[in-house]
């Protein structure tokens, strides 16, 4: 049992703390490090004072997404009001796009300067943070992620922990804490390489703020990931190989720039796919969330250095972290999130950038978070910190979805993510089409050869044709959505009679 110099008390006990109406600053990214049994206990209030007939709402904030006693039992018992920055869970999806809970989809780089210039117009009650340990003094050791865990810590007018023994105070050391001034004094963020620490290994709180402290012991609730498809596998591929020649020709060097890798299935395919492929050479990472794929690569050598938010990784692969932690302190740095995505670091250090879209337009825009324009997926994250910056920015996705039934590539995109003037390249597992360079038409000509699949090449050509001569854009204001418009018709996109909708 570890010991503490604050009253120890029950989840129960905790949660019966906070108020309806409150804002709670939880830790959290991914299910990294994700506060784990008291919103699972709030959620168990909640459930008991709607069933008294009494409100129980609360503001959740956390780094990004968490875990499923967090983001999924509060939604469950319906005690969220409102969220903010990112999230991923299916029952609080429905019900941010039922419009019972108000969802703020904020860059994550932006969101802890954004509580400290006082934008969100409300204080944060409580901080609700995972440590794996914490001293008399007020000195907290956070776990497997740090999100904004030092701001809420810092900002919030009384903090409890979950003390969790499954992450050793060995930890200690693996993390780097550091706060930028707010405008005019703030100074330059003096990271040039990714393993430079700048910070502290601890988050120092007023100890006269800590109103409890609950022992847990308990993994982090992460998922394992799909295992890797034909087509996540050709993506990865098409990439290794689209850096390997940028390296040929001299625009990347021969040591390599670091690299941000996004999250889900396709970005584990394509990490792995650079691990293995034998022309690229060992190289570091400066992203958000580390998957499982990079942990052999770090203990191959191939990764050299990972500077990470969060180690997002299944409960196998995160035993044998904890387990081997003093090799992996030395190779991995965990930095709050407006450290890791912040764009003056990512624009020095010329990182890749690699997301993946939910659609690319022929114009070079990405959507990554609304389906049809309206409909959330989890948020924008961190993807448009790192592609407004990246010395390179790659986006990739599947060039189908729903079975063939969706185009990822659309006339125009229903909802804009990343703009045309910050996407300069696109990979589907057909190919690369290479933006860079190149105007409106030559863009729209290279995404549809490159990497629209042939059920939907020749449509998309038709509606080049179709569209007046003329214009900068290639764009039709009356057919710009019709594929998106056929779907909602005819529950596919292929075989589309431009007609039917002029
Ligand atoms: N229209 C409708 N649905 C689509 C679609 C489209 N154009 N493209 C994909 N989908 C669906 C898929 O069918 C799948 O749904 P299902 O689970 O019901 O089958 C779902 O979207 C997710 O697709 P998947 O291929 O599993 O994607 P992924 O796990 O690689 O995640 C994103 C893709 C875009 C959702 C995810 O990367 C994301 O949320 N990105 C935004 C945040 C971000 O990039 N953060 C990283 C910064 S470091």
């Amino acid at each position: 049992m570890i010991r503490t110099p604050f009253p120890v008390l029950t989840a129960d006990e905790a949660a019966g703390l906070i108020q309806d109406g409150q804002t709670l600053g939880f830790s959290g990214f991914t299910a990294a490090g994700s506060a784990k049994v008291i919103p699972a206990a709030l959620a168990r209030r909640a459930t008991r004072e709607h069933a008294a007939g009494r409100p129980f709402r609360v503001g959740v904030l956390t780094g990004a997404s968490t875990g499923r006693s967090l983001d999924g039992a509060l939604a469950e018992a319906h005690a969220i009001s409102f969220r903010m920055p990112y999230q991923s869970n299916s029952t609080l999806r429905r019900q941010i796009n039922d419009g019972e809970v108000k969802f703020i989809d904020t860059h994550l780089s932006s969101m802890q300067q954004k509580l400290r210039y006082g934008f969100l117009g409300r204080p944060i009650d409580w901080a609700v943070v995972e440590a794996s340990d914490v001293t008399r003094g007020g000195g907290i050791v956070l776990t497997t992620s740090v999100g904004a865990s030092n701001t809420y810590l810092r900002l919030a007018d009384k903090v409890l922990i979950e003390l969790n023994a499954r992450h050793p105070a060995s930890m200690l050391g693996l993390h780097d804490i550091f706060e930028p001034q707010d405008p005019p004094a703030r100074q330059e963020i003096a990271i040039y390489s990714p393993s430079d620490r700048i910070g502290s290994p601890i988050c120092v709180v007023d100890p006269a703020k800590i109103v409890g402290v609950v022992m847990t012991d308990l993994a982090d609730e992460t998922k394992d990931f799909e295992p890797a498809t034909a087509v996540t596998e050709q993506i990865g591929w098409h990439i290794a190989d689209f850096l390997v020649a940028e390296m040929r020709a001299g625009r990347i060097p021969s040591d390599f720039l670091p690299l941000q890798s996004g999250v889900g299935n396709v970005a584990n395919s394509v990490l792995a796919a650079l691990g293995e492929h034998p022309d690229v050479p060992s190289f570091t990472m400066y992203t958000e969330v580390l998957q499982d794929s990079v942990v052999p690569l770090l203990e191959s050598g191939r990764c050299r250095f990972a500077s990470t938010c969060a180690l997002a990784l299944s409960p196998d692969m995160m035993k044998h972290v904890v387990d081997n932690i003093a090799f992996f302190k030395s190779r991995i740095v965990l930095r709050p999130q407006e450290v890791t995505n912040h764009p003056e670091v990512v624009r020095r250090l010329g990182v890749v950038s690699m997301n993946t879209a939910i659609e690319v337009d022929i114009g070079g825009n990405v959507n990554s978070t609304h389906f049809f324009g309206k409909t959330l997926m989890n948020g924008i994250g961190g993807s448009g910190d790192f592609t407004r910056n990246a010395y390179l920015s790659i986006f990739s996705c599947p060039s189908t979805a729903k079975g063939g039934a969706i185009s990822s590539i659309v006339p125009l995109a229903a909802h804009m993510d990343h703009n045309e003037h910050s996407v300069q390249v696109v990979v589907t597992e057909r190919g690369v089409a290479d933006l860079r360079g190149r105007d409106p038409s030559e863009r729209a000509q290279l995404i549809i050869e490159n990497c629209a699949h042939p059920d939907y090449q020749p449509q998309l050509r038709d509606y080049l044709r179709l569209i007046k001569a003329g214009g900068h854009e290639p764009l039709s204001l009356s057919l710009g959505l019709a594929m998106h418009r056929q779907f909602l018709r005819h529950g596919d996109m292929r075989n589309i009679d431009w007609e039917e909708f002029r």
